[in-house]
């Protein structure tokens, strides 16, 4: 990434997954080769292989080699579902690029995404192998609650009688399932016990829903300049997250304002009166600070400073480009 990130705790070791990256997706068919070149490539945040390896420094772990081969499967994996979320959401744009879908059709993106999902095993396979089945079944069930979470939101769609609790199971299974697995594959690769493991499980967890109500709201609030990919989708698709179910439940005129094809100054407008964009920012940050409170019994490091940061990077609505270069 940056100059920064190289001279950072973990910036060898994230130039080393960079490359990692680079290399697993090399394929004999030029298109898939530059499709799922541009799926790992481009601007993308690195925050769950980032989670890896600061977790595995966090819990004294010295195995870099599977911290790294556990770095590049989470984000395979994550550059996998992405493109395939593109599909399903017919969204033109990411990370400022044209989606898979966009520039080759539904087809051809599937396949970018299913060669980019099982590259993952061949990074997989880097790790040391007393550690593989733990690390195999921990994927295993990711893999299951993402495709369940994709799953729950697509059925969900346009249901104005979602409740907030529902919302959270499925931002829980699409997107905080694999911040967890990343960071207990980080304590798995340290060797770390039972208690230290299921500590970093819950940071991960709470610093996912936090990340993923954050990009919910930037949905509703950013420019499209500003993120890289289009806004405004969530309502259009009749996807409802936590602002608009908090509007939902406490102002009689809501379905009034959110219906799809609504004004977006007005939907953002109406949002802002009524208290739900800010119900939906302190949730985000009373999920970091859950996050960063899990790590409170593991002794100070770097490392550790490095995690909060990040956590208290998945709530910012400011900061829509880089995290911290830990
Ligand atoms: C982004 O949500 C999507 C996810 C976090 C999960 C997508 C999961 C799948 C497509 C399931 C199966 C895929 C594999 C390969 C296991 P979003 O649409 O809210 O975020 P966005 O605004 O960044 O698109
Ligand atoms: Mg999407």
């Amino acid at each position: 990434m940056t100059d920064a990130s190289a001279c950072s705790i973990i910036g060898r070791s994230l130039a080393r997954v960079q490359q990692m990256l680079q290399e697993i997706v090399a394929s004999r068919i030029d298109v898939l080769h530059a499709a799922a070149r541009r799926a790992v490539d481009a601007g993308g945040k690195l925050l769950r292989p980032r989670i890896v390896l600061l977790a595995h420094r966090a819990l004294g772990g010295s195995d870099e080699t599977s911290a790294i081969a556990f770095a590049t499967t989470v984000e395979l994996l994550h550059a996998a579902s992405l493109v395939h979320d593109d599909i399903n959401d017919e969204s033109s744009t990411r990370r400022g690029l044209p989606t898979a879908h966009a520039e080759l059709g539904a087809r051809l993106a599937l396949i970018t995404g299913d060669f980019v999902f099982v590259r993952m095993l061949h990074a997989l396979s880097a790790s040391h192998t007393d550690i593989l089945p733990g690390a195999i079944r921990l994927l295993a069930d990711a893999c299951a609650a993402l495709v369940e979470g994709e799953a729950q939101g697509v059925l969900r769609a346009g249901d104005f009688g979602m409740t907030e609790n529902e919302y959270f199971e499925i931002i829980g299974q699409k997107t905080a399932a694999l911040f967890a697995a990343s960071a207990e594959l980080g304590a798995i690769a340290a060797r770390a016990g039972a208690e230290a493991s299921e500590r970093m499980r819950r940071y991960g967890y709470e610093l996912g829903l936090a990340y993923q109500i954050r990009d919910d709201i930037l949905d509703i609030v950013a420019s499209a300049g500003s993120l890289g990919k289009p806004v405004r989708c969530d309502l259009a698709q009749g996807k409802l997250s936590l602002a608009p179910l908090f509007a939902l439940r406490s102002s009689t005129r809501s379905s009034e304002y959110l219906r799809p094809g609504a004004d977006p100054a007005h939907v953002v407008q109406f949002l802002h009166s009524c208290g739900a964009l800010d119900y939906a920012a302190t949730c985000a940050a009373d999920h970091a600070s859950n996050a960063i409170r899990a790590l409170e019994a593991l002794p100070p490091s770097t490392a550790r400073d490095g995690l909060s940061a990040l956590a208290s990077y998945a709530a910012s609505i400011e900061s829509v480009t880089s995290p911290q270069s830990y």
